[in-house]
């Protein structure tokens, strides 16, 4: 720091003093202020105080020794050395042991002014570099430690993303119940930190699946009491995973009690009502909801409206009452995250069950039997795209996906022919009509899910959410 640049307040009632004091430390390069008195010291140091401040012990109105402590606590890094007389070396000791640097002794030798002055400024700016040095290095540490558990999170919820992608049952459930949780949170209010945590809670929340036996978590039928008991152990060796690496216990607790039901009915439950934590309680309604809208090995999926009704119904009792509710006013509102939306066409029931147990997990599913139903239910329900049989009663697939391409209001939908009729022709035949692309059956689910996923941009597969 240049001298030049160093203001010193010089406190004394003696004029004469303070002159002699300035013209030297000016000639020095030194910027000075000057007060005769304890008050109008206060006023100077105001809100820019100087470097240091010479302090003069003995004053009328208020000694030295006096302003001492109100200067140290007032303006901390503001160094502070004693003005004193020969006579009063003891009291200028006893101001050192308050916060003064040191002390000089009256009359002056204005060389060692000048010292204890240029020493003062040179301990002040090693203090304040060291106090940035430390803060600085305080916050690269805390970034650092932030980066390390984002990595390692981000390093389990990808884990946990792969176990559900390895099962087409439960691909993209986490990653959709983040979603939900997330949507539902912003509108109850939740702080930004909160929200950072029901993001991490809600992408780990069935991480302890990784123990979870997969012939029973895959099992078709019912489940036993000991099995259902093994599968929900789940929640505890989830929290006991994730805890040693989290700062946060918020995401602990979500982990631990998402499957809790706020009337405390839920198995081994230890707490109820409000006592639950409030993130559980959020992606409790979401898991619930993603799970009823998608297919299981035991149950296809229910409709969005049915799972709608099933939150409702469980409102106080499985569900608390105001985050249910929430959910409900944003799914009404349509504000929540939706599936994109998949029109299957066919008159054979059996295909139009297969194709929404391959898609629905992904997708909304809706159904019609016939071309002319097809027409009416794309008008009404605008689906995201169309899967079309070809041969249909009442109105066929092509003149059907005729009638969708000239509409205005259905041109835009895709409209994928999805039919046993493999010849040439009849793919001509439906480019002609409007068709944007031709499967044959029969179809793995793979490749139907494929081809879907190229029509609808945010397809879930590989998605990892940082
Ligand atoms: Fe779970």
């Amino acid at each position: 720091m240049a001298k030049g640049k160093e203001t010193i307040l010089i406190v004394d009632d003696d004029k004469g003093v303070r002159k002699l004091l300035r013209q030297r430390l000016e000639d020095e390069g030194y910027r000075c202020k000057e007060a005769g008195s304890a008050g109008e010291a206060l006023a100077r140091l105001g809100s820019s105080p100087p470097g240091v401040v010479l302090l003069d012990i003995k004053m009328p109105d208020k000694s030295g020794m006096e302003l001492l402590p109100e200067i140290k606590e007032r303006y901390p890094d503001v160094v502070v050395i004693m003005v004193t007389g020969i006579s009063d070396v003891t009291t200028a000791i006893a101001a050192m042991r308050q916060g003064a640097y040191n002390y000089i002794t009256k009359p002056f030798n204005l060389d060692e002014v000048v010292h204890s002055v240029a020493r003062a400024v040179e301990k002040r700016k090693l203090e304040l570099e060291l106090r940035d040095y430390q803060q600085h290095l305080e916050q690269k540490v805390e970034e650092q430690a932030k980066e390390i558990r984002e990595t390692f999170l981000g390093a389990m919820a990808a884990l946990s993303f792969a176990l559900e992608a390895k099962d087409s049952y439960t691909a993209g459930h986490s990653r959709r119940v983040s979603e939900i949780a997330l949507a539902i949170g912003k509108e109850l209010g939740l702080s930004e930190e909160e929200l950072e945590d029901l993001r991490w809670g809600s992408l780990l929340h069935d991480i302890g699946k990784i123990a979870v036996d997969q012939a029973i978590q895959n099992k078709p039928g019912k489940l036993t009491p000991q099995e259902y008991e093994h599968i929900m152990t789940h929640c505890i060796v989830g929290a006991s995973i994730v805890r040693p690496v989290v700062r946060s216990e918020r995401i602990v607790e979500i982990i631990e009690h998402h499957h809790a039901h706020y009337n405390g009915g839920g198995l081994n439950q230890t707490l109820r009502g409000e006592k639950i934590p409030l993130l559980a309680r959020i992606v409790a309604v979401a898991d619930a909801y993603d799970a009823m809208t998608s297919t299981r090995p035991y149950r296809t999926a229910l409709s969005r409206e049915a799972a709608l009704a099933e939150i409702q119904r469980g409102m106080g009792t499985q569900f608390d009452p105001l985050v249910a509710q929430t959910f409900l006013k944003l799914s009404g509102a349509e504000l929540m995250p939706q599936k994109k939306k998949i029109l299957v066409v066919d008159d054979e029931e059996s295909i139009r069950v297969l194709v929404r147990s391959i898609l629905s997990n992904d997708y909304e599913v809706i159904e019609a039997t016939d071309g002319q139903e097809a027409v009416q239910v794309a008008r009404d329900q605008r689906p995201d795209l169309i899967l079309m049989d070809i041969l249909m009663p009442r109105l066929d697939g092509y003149t059907s996906c005729h009638m969708i391409k000239t509409d205005p209001t259905t041109c835009q939908i895709p409209v994928i022919m999805l039919t046993g009729v493999s010849h040439k022709l009849n793919v001509e035949i439906s480019k002609e009509f409007g068709a944007d692309e031709y499967m044959t059956k029969p179809f793995s689910p793979q490749s139907l899910l494929e081809t879907v996923n190229r029509f609808l941009t945010n397809h879930p597969e590989g998605v990892i959410v940082g």
